[in-house]
């Protein structure tokens, strides 16, 4: 069984003082949470101060990048290991924002996750078609070649801790939520592809989020799909009482 993921992408939000009392917040809402993970990502600044709120809390704390190189002459980056010395359990890469925003290539994201591998940290790799490549028939083919250039060279044993979260950059802060059979359709081909790439063990075991536009009104539904195994939230994990819901979704019978 493959244990649900909701994670918060605060994204470029909330100062030192926000994030404290946010995490307070969910710290406090959040009970009975046993069977699923929670996860939030605030600001590089605001990290330290939010593990000391959520530690002895069923909270994870994730960074929103990081930088393939351990330490030197890389102004202005963070290395794994140096999120994991700040609190952080994951790390999120390849987010369509840093692709689109910053030029991230499969190849550069693919060198972040094998340095990421080399701590304890886990990574939560991001994949996801552009409205355009959706609408010219291409995002089979996109998807393909993110996931095996994401994950290029790495060993079935390897992915044993990747997650990895299909978020179509047309439902990104959108409202545009892909429905519910897109994005099983989607998930199922992923989760094929991770069988040819590796094998059917980590097919079954790698869990795979969906991201884009997911609020408490639509999570149920996402999560009654058979290969959505989480989310991926930004807008609504701002608001401590819709991230609250999110994490409190309850599959449709
Ligand atoms: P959204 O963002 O929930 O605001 O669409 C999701 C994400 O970018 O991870």
């Amino acid at each position: 069984m493959r244990k649900p993921i909701i994670a918060g992408n605060w994204k470029l939000n909330n100062t030192i003082t926000e994030s404290r009392e946010l995490s307070t917040q969910l710290v406090t809402g959040l009970k009975n949470t046993e069977d699923r993970e929670i996860i939030i990502a605030p600001i590089y600044t605001a990290l330290s101060a939010v593990a000391e709120v959520i530690k002895d809390s069923p909270v994870q704390l994730a960074a929103q990048n990081c930088y393939p190189e351990t330490k030197g002459a890389f102004t202005g980056e963070i290395s794994p290991e140096f999120l994991q010395d700040a609190g952080c359990q994951y790390v999120i890469l390849g987010h369509s924002e840093r692709r689109q925003l910053m030029g991230e290539t499969d190849h550069f994201i693919n060198q972040k996750l094998f340095k990421v591998l080399e701590t304890r940290l886990k990574p939560i790799l991001c994949i996801g078609e552009t409205l355009q490549e959706r609408e010219n028939g291409q995002m089979l083919e996109v998807l393909s070649a993110q996931i095996k250039g994401g994950l290029a060279n790495l060993t079935a044993a390897e992915m044993a801790t990747v997650v990895i979260a299909y978020e179509p950059v047309w439902a990104i802060g959108t409202g545009k939520t892909a429905s519910a059979d897109q994005a099983e359709e989607a998930h199922a081909f992923i989760r094929r592809l991770l069988q040819d790439l590796f094998n059917p063990q980590v097919a079954d075991q790698t869990r795979i989020l969906y991201g884009g536009s997911v609020k408490p009104n639509n999570v149920d539904e996402l999560m009654t799909q058979a290969d959505i195994d989480g989310a991926l939230v930004g807008g609504a994990s701002l608001n401590a009482e819709d991230f609250i819901r999110i994490v409190q979704f309850e599959p449709l019978s």
